[in-house]
């Protein structure tokens, strides 16, 4: 069983924010950097709860952002519940994923510093995973990427097999825990959750991402989540 025998409000979703933004450069986790009249993870948690199917929100956070985390929460009108980080975003997933309500079959993961995602994308990642056991929101590449080793490029991919992966993420949570068992007892370290999906054969879905779903990581970044939540309010 999943999300599909459930009502519309059915899916469970973890947010990992347990980072310390350390290329954002400031002094404390960049999630609590304001942005307009709110902090970045306020914007995320706003939108996940504005989406018409996520029951259940898990927060993946290091303990010493706890009371913040939970003076933000205060102001919510969802309760999230609040787990212990680790020292990558994997373990921090990983504590997640053994934190989420015995009965979950299914699981959205999410990052806090994407801040922009809509609730419609919220909706569309929880629609897919009724189908598939694992899939991320992602879109196609524009730039040319090329492949450098030491300053020289070795090769050019065909950009049309390109697509730039985000969050959410959604999985079976029982393969998803059997990959995360795997990744450790092998030591695999990798930067999102499908990839562990793809190391043990398994297959993901895209779902069609948006491009305005930034990762917030640098100052840069933060300016240009400014203009577009601006350019949202004025309409
Ligand atoms: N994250 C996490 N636990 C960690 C590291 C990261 O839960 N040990 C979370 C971050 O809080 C963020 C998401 O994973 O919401 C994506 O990570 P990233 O954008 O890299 O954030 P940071 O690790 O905080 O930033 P940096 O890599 O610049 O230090
Ligand atoms: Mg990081």
């Amino acid at each position: 069983m999943n999300c599909s025998l459930n009502f519309e409000l059915s899916c469970k979703l973890l947010i990992p924010a347990a980072g310390s933004g350390r290329r954002m450069g400031s002094d404390r986790n960049k999630l609590l950097l304001p942005l307009l009249d709110k902090t970045i993870l306020q914007w995320t948690l706003e939108s996940v709860i504005a989406s018409s199917s996520i029951s259940w929100i898990g927060v993946i956070a290091q303990p010493n952002d706890f009371p913040a985390f939970e003076q933000i929460f205060s102001s919510l009108k969802s309760p999230i519940t609040l787990i212990k980080g680790g020292e990558t975003r994997q373990e921090s997933v990983f504590n997640g994923l053994k934190a989420l309500p015995e009965s979950s079959q299914s699981v959205l993961i999410h990052d806090g510093a994407r801040c922009l995602a809509t609730p419609s994308l919220f909706n569309r990642c929880a629609e897919a995973l009724k189908i598939y056991s694992g899939l991320i929101a992602a879109i196609q590449v524009k730039d040319t990427i090329k492949i450098v080793k030491d300053g020289n490029v070795e090769s050019t991919p065909d950009r049309n097999y390109l697509w730039a992966a985000q969050t959410p993420q959604g999985f079976s949570v029982k393969e998803l825990k059997q990959a995360h068992l795997q990744a450790q007892a092998l030591n695999w370290s990798v930067t999102d959750d499908a990839a562990l999906f793809e190391k043990i054969g398994l297959p993901v879905q895209i779902v069609m991402g948006e491009e305005t779903n930034l990762k917030i990581t640098t100052p840069q970044d933060l300016a240009i989540a400014e203009f577009i939540l601006r350019q949202r309010i004025k309409k």
